[in-house]
């Protein structure tokens, strides 16, 4: 059997070809475009694919659309519904409307990341391929099935949900008041002696230094100033999210912190460099953008007490699915619609024009934090290859956001000089 992969992340894509391949000869592709051709020469050749499956989710040109326009052009060359080609939709999200519309378009089956084996077999079984040799051949591990169960939980309510000190949203009421003046904001801080205490090491710390050291709370404040006491308070209480007691865990959130706190860190830095009013916020969504990785990994140890979560097979199933998770993690958090975006598509590898300046500079500064040695997981351990590091510069948020190649790397040298001695003082 012919199969095409069309999904526009790498690793994905690569997951998918790796479970495809027992069921036959697969190609798989990043653009809508190259899709529709690479069916169009396979037919004219008179080797057509015989099963495709489309991501539901991409930039641009969306998975739906796809199967629309492969569906046309069918009917216009006249093939026989018999002989039309067997598709898949992928999606990320149970959406009954969206599997329902996709029906409607002619797909023949769908399925959810993080897709596994079994939903494969089923589909394909479904559709009357015949499966005896391939099933011998396909890996059974039950690590996607684990991250399944999990994300069945969390859409019943049957996860317990991080929660941030009551002090975040007080800050946050405060600073929504007309009326709202540092005088205000001080008197909430200092009822909290950590966080205050916190709050002057920060301003000291490198990432808001200023010629000289403040000693007072209020020094402190009139350093950050009012948004960017929000913003350093809320990833302090994001901080503890990163804690556990067992040992392997507590590691591994280690690691995810640090990358998520070097995210943070380039994605201000990559703010004031550009001039942007609100560089706070570009801090703060550093810290969680990967946040549905942090809850993935904490819910599975709890519940697959078992389990090794530095195992690799594992961690490419929550990679697949953090996105969409972390988005609809932030959404119960009540988090603003840009942090949910970040969350949702800070891996997307293109960015069509009006998207979000922020959403392109965490994409950035996540790229840019791996470069300098921040990266939470190498999947390149597990034999699939990541396509060669693109170079800096052919970034599409990099193009897209016209920054200064030079300003660039001096930034990240500047935080990779820093970090250190920033990240102590959360
Ligand atoms: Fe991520
Ligand atoms: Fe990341």
């Amino acid at each position: 059997m012919k199969i095409l992969i069309l999904d526009d992340e790498a690793i994905s894509r690569k997951i998918l070809f790796k479970k495809m391949e027992p069921f036959g000869e697969c190609v798989a592709v990043d653009d809508p475009k190259k899709a529709l051709s690479e069916i169009k020469h396979a037919a004219e050749k008179n080797t057509p694919f015989d099963l495709v499956t489309l991501d539901v989710s991409m930039p641009g040109i969306d998975g739906r659309q796809v199967l629309q326009q492969l569906r046309k052009n069918e009917q216009l060359q006249k093939i026989p519904k018999a002989d039309r080609v067997k598709v898949i939709m992928v999606t990320s999200r149970m959406n009954t409307a969206t599997i329902k519309a996709c029906i409607s378009l002619g797909c023949n089956g769908y399925l959810s990341k993080p897709v596994s084996t079994r939903q494969i077999l089923e589909n394909l079984e479904k559709m009357g391929f015949n499966l005896r040799d391939a099933q011998m051949k396909t890996d059974q591990s039950d690590h996607t099935e684990m991250v399944a169960e999990i994300i069945q939980r969390f859409y019943k309510g049957k996860i317990e949900l991080p929660v941030f000190p009551h002090i975040v949203q007080e800050i946050q009421e405060c600073l929504g008041k007309e009326s709202s003046s540092t005088e205000n904001l001080a008197k909430i801080v200092e009822k909290d002696i950590v966080i205050a205490a916190k709050l002057i090491s920060i301003a000291n710390s490198p990432l808001y230094k200023g010629l000289d050291t403040v000693n007072s709370l209020n020094g402190a404040l009139l350093r950050l100033g009012m948004k960017a006491t929000q913003g350093v308070i809320s990833a302090v209480a994001a901080r503890n999210l990163f804690e556990s007691k067992n040992t392997s865990l507590k590691k591994v959130l280690e690691k995810l912190w640090m990358h998520s706190f070097a995210t943070a860190c380039l994605g201000k830095k990559l703010g004031e460099a550009m001039k942007l009013e609100n560089t706070e916020n570009l801090f703060l969504m550093g810290i969680v953008h990967d946040i549905g990785k942090m809850l993935l990994m904490k819910a599975i140890v709890d519940i697959f007490p078992e389990t090794s979560v530095t195992d690799p097979e594992l961690q490419l199933a929550i990679h697949e699915i953090h996105t969409t998770f972390g988005a609809a993690l932030l959404k119960k958090l009540r988090f603003a619609t840009i942090f949910i975006q970040v969350a949702e598509f800070h891996h997307w590898n293109t960015y069509p024009k009006g998207t979000e300046q922020q959403l392109m500079i965490i994409n950035l500064a996540d790229y840019l934090a791996c470069e300098i040695g921040f990266e939470f997981t190498n999947f390149e351990e597990i034999n699939i290859q990541e396509e060669k590091r693109v170079r800096i510069t052919s970034l599409p948020s990099f193009k897209r956001l016209k920054l200064d190649p030079e300003k660039v790397l001096e930034i990240c040298d500047q935080v990779k000089a820093t970090i250190k001695e920033s990240v102590r003082v959360f």
